[in-house]
């Protein structure tokens, strides 16, 4: 195995493409020798899969939001993500901390600095090594949800929502570019995993 990108996530709005990717990222990865830990957020353990219960339908306050959104990632981190990558895996994670500062951050306008409190109180450091960011408009996510499934609390937000947390991912690419991928999700499912797949080529 390569000594590159151990700790990959995923993000991107909702309908984005995340989930329907990070499976074929994972096969990729097994194909070329990596022990793959495959897991998600807000959840990936127990106690922290009840907590995204609570979020994402229960009716809360940003603050409120955002202190059960990091109690699970720390629970996550020590208890999955931590021992994984000790045991030398690679884990990939549907949505992670960019998905905190896009959503409770420029979505519900949670302090920015406040979240960078948290962040570093919980993850001491420990950044993902890459992250791919499936960048799609609004509307085009809007039409792809529609047609799969039914909405959650979050999920029925408005555009307007959407378009802000858009906003807030493409701030943290700014900020973390040696970290964060930019891909156009608005494509064709084959090109967004070609260009999936040619990341992780490149970066692991
Ligand atoms: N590039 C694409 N073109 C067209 N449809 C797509 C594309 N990518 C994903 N889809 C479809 O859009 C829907 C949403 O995709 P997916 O569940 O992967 O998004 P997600 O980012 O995981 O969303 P969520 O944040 O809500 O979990 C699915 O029905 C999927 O098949
Ligand atoms: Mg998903």
């Amino acid at each position: 195995m390569s000594g590159g990108a151990r700790f990959i996530t995923f993000e991107g709005i909702d309908g984005a493409g995340k989930s329907s990717h990070i499976e074929a990222a994972a096969e990729w990865l097994r194909e070329r020798g990596h022990q793959v830990r495959l897991t998600r957020e807000p959840g990936g353990t127990p106690l922290a899969e009840s907590l995204r219960e609570l979020f994402l339908h229960r009716p809360m306050d940003g603050l409120t939001e955002a202190l059960l959104v990091f109690a699970a990632r720390r629970d996550h981190l020590r208890s999955v993500i931590l021992p994984a990558l000790a045991a030398g895996q690679t884990v990939l994670c549907d949505r992670f901390t960019d998905a905190t500062f896009a959503y409770q951050g420029a979505g519900r306008g949670f302090d920015l600095a406040q979240l960078g409190q948290l962040e570093a109180w919980v993850q001491q450091g420990r950044d993902p090594d890459l992250t791919l960011w499936f960048d799609v408009a609004p509307d085009v996510a809007a039409q792809r949800r529609a047609a799969a499934r039914e909405a959650d609390r979050l999920e029925r937000e408005d555009i307007d929502f959407f378009a802000r947390v858009r906003s807030g991912y493409a701030a943290r690419a700014a900020a973390a570019p040696a970290r964060l991928v930019r891909l156009d999700a608005g494509h064709p499912i084959d090109t967004v995993r070609q260009a999936v797949l040619a990341c992780l080529a490149e970066r692991c």
